[in-house]
């Protein structure tokens, strides 16, 4: 996709999720200075959602970007969810964000209230890329199908025809599951040209997407855009694994990998992150942190020598997948 060969620089952009205080209170100075940093280490495509802190990580990457040219970085944001200005108690993952009313709905009406919003927020006239958001059984249950037909009908035509102005450049899902994603690839009347898949090709995570989401993006022409590279910090030390808890099993997991990774002298995240960009489907990398530091580090690990021998072991221990494009 066009909009992406900007971005493309290092194969890796930011993601947005923990500025909206995702688990934390990021105190403000440290978020600006996180995209700051990623700016000034050559990062040019930051991904965001009105769904970050209600708007908040949006807010924070505008008050950054806006004093950038707006033609030297690539942006996506995402549909699904608008802001009300009457507040509401918040828990679980967003509980440090605004307190804005969140209301999710994926009808025309909705998805442009909501880029409406979104160009406010960021400080811009356009968007590059949006997705969107999780119209996914993780988040709707079984009602996701009747989302994803809302949807069908709304945001997606919204979607299209913005495409086809020259208004944005792409648009696909932006899921952590991958069903979505294969269904909006399989439909005649669904045109994606780019998904956001968060969680379901990582180091951790990846025979699922290999079955049929990785061949069908290929086969299509979809980019994908990698989300959550260490399953929301798990690989890392962190206490979440899917935005949940992590479990005793995959902390397990985490340790056995460490393990073969220490032995070789391979930082994980340097895995990780050569693992995700390996496939030829994949466009783009999006890290999320909320640190300034980590940017510095992210492009390093992105460029780390890795063995061959640490792959083919964890392959012939069955930590990687036979079917997955290993790195060169
Ligand atoms: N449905 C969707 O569309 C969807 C879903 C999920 C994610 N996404 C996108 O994908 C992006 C990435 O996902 P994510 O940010 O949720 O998860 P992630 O990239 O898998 O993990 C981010 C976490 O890793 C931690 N981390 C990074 N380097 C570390 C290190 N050296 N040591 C310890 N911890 C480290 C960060 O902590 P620090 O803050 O301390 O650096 C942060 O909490 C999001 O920001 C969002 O843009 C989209």
């Amino acid at each position: 996709m066009k909009s992406l060969d900007k971005a493309k620089k290092h194969n890796i952009g930011l993601g947005t999720a923990p500025l909206g205080n995702m688990f934390r209170d990021v105190p403000e100075k440290e978020a600006e200075e996180t995209i700051q940093n990623a700016w000034d280490q050559g990062i040019r495509y930051f991904d965001t959602a009105p769904f970050y802190g209600a708007g908040l990580a949006e807010i924070r990457v505008g008050n950054v970007l806006s004093e950038k040219n707006r033609d030297d970085f690539v942006l996506s944001t995402k549909v699904g969810r608008y802001m009300k200005e009457e507040t509401e108690d918040k828990e679980g993952l967003f509980e440090h964000g605004r307190d804005n009313e969140v209301v999710t709905d994926y009808s025309e009406e909705s998805t442009r209230k909501s880029i409406e919003q979104s160009l406010e927020r960021l400080k811009t006239d356009r968007l590059d890329m949006v997705f969107v958001h999780d119209v996914s059984p993780d988040f709707h249950g079984d009602a996701w199908v009747e989302k994803f037909d809302q949807a069908r009908k709304g945001a997606f035509k919204v979607l299209d025809e913005m495409r086809d102005e020259g208004v944005i450049q792409g648009w696909g899902l932006g899921v952590n599951t991958t069903t979505p994603i294969e269904l909006a690839m399989e439909l005649e009347d669904v045109n994606p040209d780019v998904c956001l898949s968060a969680t379901q090709y990582t180091l951790l995570q990846h025979e699922r997407a290999l079955e049929r989401m990785m061949p069908l993006a290929e086969e299509k022409g979809v980019d994908i855009v990698v989300g959550s590279p260490y399953n929301s910090g798990v690989l890392l030390g962190g206490d979440h694994f899917n935005y949940a808890e992590a479990g005793e099993e995959i902390l397990e997991h985490v340790r056995q990998l460490k393990e073969i990774a220490d032995k070789y002298d391979v930082h994980l995240k340097a895995a990780a992150l050569q693992f995700s960009t390996a496939h030829p489907a994949v466009s783009s990398i999006i890290p999320g942190s909320t640190r300034p530091d980590r940017i510095e580090e992210d492009l390093k690990m992105m460029e780390a020598d890795i063995p061959k021998d640490f792959w083919n072991e964890l392959v012939s221990k069955g930590f990687i997948s036979e079917k997955a494009p290993l790195p060169k």
